[in-house]
């Protein structure tokens, strides 16, 4: 196990109904606030005047910043770092799912940097200050709600990057299980994919002697796969929406990479493939992840062979690790499928036309990943795999 250092700032409040401490949650950080949200899911489920009748409870004096998009715009960020400045605002709230989140986190950094928040992005510059925010999540999927991270797309350029900094940890976040009963049959596939992707991104590593840590990871991955299929059927049903967002938010907090060196290229490459063609995450993991793992799993079979069994329940018995290993990859492969999620970059309508710079743009800093170091050729084998 790695040295490592756990710090998460982020004060989560859990559980039905706990939208009625919003006012409270937000009372120390002063009053002017700017309210960010989607295309409008939170005006159609209600959220949206629950959310305001809190905020006129405390008084405060609040800005809109409407119509954040999934894969947020710079641009739009943009327009949020305007508001902040011209009426000196005070505290973001992001009401919605990953990307509201992520685009009151840029916004958050950006307000109070002179230059371009891009910058952060690119590591021209690195974020020394933040104005705080809050959230109230409505999705299960991304875990922004309890991490410094934030993915933001420059639509002119096609280029989707990440800023991140401890001082972007959401004050708290709010996350209600009923808030995530309207959530769309697709969404829900998206969210379940993307939490999935992010245990295999932190769970399969070179890093040896992290028995807890994979217990840790296996038992998202199954609390995931049973609750998955089970939310899917019954949108309404509390306990796996409620168990959907734990493992969300516990994927991506902190606590899986702990020791661990993760590796995230599946990640880099996804983004590269919805910077070009505004596809929903999730379906570009989908697409991509079993494909990297069987590009990848010789380089610690018996990783990969661990997995099959406590994760998918795999029968080794008279099979080879190689055989045991594929089965598992092919259980996750099915698993999506089952689920609804896409299996190919066709699927979706996407041909080979981009595929080199994807490539090009994803190995742009160098190698990436550690479980195998990805160069270009690694890369663009893996985007044509996944045709
Ligand atoms: O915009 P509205 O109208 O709110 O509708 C949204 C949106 O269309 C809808 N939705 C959300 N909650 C709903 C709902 N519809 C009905 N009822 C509800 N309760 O769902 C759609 C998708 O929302 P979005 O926020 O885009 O989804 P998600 O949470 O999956 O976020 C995806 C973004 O997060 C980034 C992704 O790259 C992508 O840009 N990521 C952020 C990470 C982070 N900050 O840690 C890590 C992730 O790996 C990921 O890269
Ligand atoms: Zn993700």
């Amino acid at each position: 196990m790695n040295g490592f250092e756990l710090y998460n700032t982020t004060r989560l409040v859990f559980g039905e109904g706990k939208v009625n401490q919003l006012g409270e949650l937000i009372k120390p950080y002063g009053e002017n606030i700017l309210l960010v949200y989607g295309g409008g899911s939170i005006k159609q489920t209600g959220l949206y005047s629950k959310v305001k009748q809190q905020l006129t409870s405390i008084g405060a004096t609040v800005e809109e910043l409407p119509g954040i998009e999934p894969n947020p715009r710079l641009t739009t960020v943009n327009k949020g770092i305007q508001i902040c400045r011209q009426k000196n605002i005070q505290f973001i709230l992001a009401v919605g799912g990953g990307s509201v989140i992520d685009a009151a986190k840029a916004i958050a950094a950006g307000a109070l940097y002179s230059g371009d928040v891009w910058d952060f992005t690119i590591q021209k510059a690195t974020i020394n200050q933040a104005l705080p925010i809050g959230t109230v999540l409505t999705l299960a999927a991304t875990g922004s709600e309890m991490n410094g991270g934030s993915v933001i797309t420059n639509w002119e350029t096609k280029q989707k990057r990440t800023m991140g900094s401890k001082l972007l940890y959401p004050k708290f976040s709010i996350v209600d299980p009923t808030l995530t009963f309207t959530v769309p049959r697709n969404q829900t596939v998206n969210g379940i994919v993307d939490i999935m992707s992010h245990v295999f991104e932190q769970y399969f590593s070179q890093t040896p002697s992290t028995p807890l840590q994979e217990r840790f990871a296996e038992g998202i991955l199954q609390t995931v796969i049973e609750n998955g299929e089970k939310a899917l059927q019954n949108g309404k049903d509390y306990d796996s929406r409620a168990n959907l967002l734990l493992a969300g938010t516990y994927a991506m907090n902190g606590t899986l990479p702990t020791g661990v060196e993760a590796d995230w290229a599946t990640h880099v490459i996804e983004h590269e493939v919805s910077a070009i063609y505004d596809l929903p995450h999730g379906e570009g993991l989908a697409i991509l992840f079993p494909n990297w793992m069987k590009h990848v799993y010789k380089e610690r079979l018996e990783k990969f062979v661990q997995y099959s069994i406590r994760v998918w329940n795999v029968n080794s018995l008279g099979k080879t690790d190689n055989e045991v290993a594929l089965e598992g990859i092919e259980a996750t492969r099915n698993y999506f499928t089952r689920i609804g999620a896409p299996a190919t970059l066709t699927e979706v309508g996407i041909d080979d036309s981009h595929l080199e710079r994807m490539a090009n743009e994803a190995v742009q800093f160098g190698a990436i990943g550690s479980f195998k170091k990805l160069t270009k050729e690694d890369v663009l084998s893996i985007l044509h795999a996944s045709l």
